[in-house]
């Protein structure tokens, strides 16, 4: 039997301790805001940001929204963005993805201040991730260590599988455990004999997008399994990437979805919102 890792009750542990900083914060003058951008209606975007602003609200700060009709021009978002850039009472911008097709994402992401990026996601970030300076990371793959480290679960010295090559997690994924001293490998779509490579793992972590692809077949007896997929089955319910029922008795350790690595996400926002007052 794994043991399951709580995302949900290590989330709310750090919300506390974020809401005991955010207090001590305001005693001290200091409010922190978060604005958050939304252009369109994308439903799973809607229900991200609404959890981000309830959250702002649950630790202690402020958020102020900004939700734009799909029609709205990139040079539109772009000057918002420059508006907020010079907003001494603004510390964190987030824009949420994705974006309507006839928005460049990353000219958007590169117009953020590296300063206000509480996603994690502008290239000065990611850069200064890659040569281990300090900045922003991005939260999802932040919230994946805390889960770890949070569990007990030793990374140094380990042999840990990524699957999945991404911008907001995969590659993040990767350099934040090679932080750790771990020994890391990325795995794709095009890697030959998955199920070998991913087999060699102490710690699996999946972010691939497909529905429970993940079999025990792929996983090492013993290994940890760490399953970021949020997918919608035909029954409606969520599911992840790994078949939870199938690999669960052949691991020691698993995440569920929904409530392993999803709650985490946000926490880590709210984290990179108070860490950023200290940049400013
Ligand atoms: N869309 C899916 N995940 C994220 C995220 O972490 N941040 C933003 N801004 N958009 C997203």
């Amino acid at each position: 039997m794994a043991a399951i890792i709580d995302g949900k009750a290590i989330s709310l542990q750090i919300k506390e301790e974020l809401k005991e900083k955010a207090a001590k914060m305001k005693e001290q003058g200091t409010d922190v805001t978060l604005a958050v951008i939304q252009v369109g209606n994308n439903p799973a975007s809607c229900v991200y940001v609404r959890n981000k602003k309830k959250g702002c609200e649950y630790i202690g700060i402020g958020s102020v929204s900004y939700e734009l009709p799909e029609e709205t021009t990139q040079q539109e978002l772009l000057d918002l963005i420059t508006q907020l850039n010079e907003r001494k009472d603004v510390n964190g911008i987030l824009v949420q993805l994705p974006l309507p097709d006839h928005i460049d994402e990353d000219t958007v992401i590169k117009a953020i201040d590296p300063k206000k990026d509480v996603d994690g996601f502008h290239p000065q970030s990611v850069g200064a991730l890659c040569i281990g300076q300090p900045g922003f990371v991005s939260c999802t793959p932040a919230g994946i260590i805390q889960l770890l480290k949070r569990s007990g679960i030793e990374i140094a010295g380990k042999e840990c599988v990524v699957l999945g090559r991404s911008n907001i997690v995969g590659k993040p994924m990767a350099l934040l455990l090679l932080r750790e001293n771990a020994t890391v490998t990325i795995a794709h779509s095009r890697t030959a004999n998955l199920k070998e490579v991913t087999s060699r793992a102490d710690i699996l972590i999946v972010a691939v997008g497909r529905p429970k692809m993940i079999t025990r077949d792929y996983v090492k007896p013993g290994a940890v399994v760490i399953d970021v997929g949020i997918n919608r089955e035909e029954n409606n319910k969520l599911c992840g990437d790994v078949d939870f029922e199938d690999v669960e008795p052949v691991c020691s350790a698993i995440t569920p979805v929904p409530g392993g690595v999803g709650p985490m996400t946000i926490a880590m926002l709210l984290n990179n919102c108070i860490e950023s007052v200290k940049l400013q």
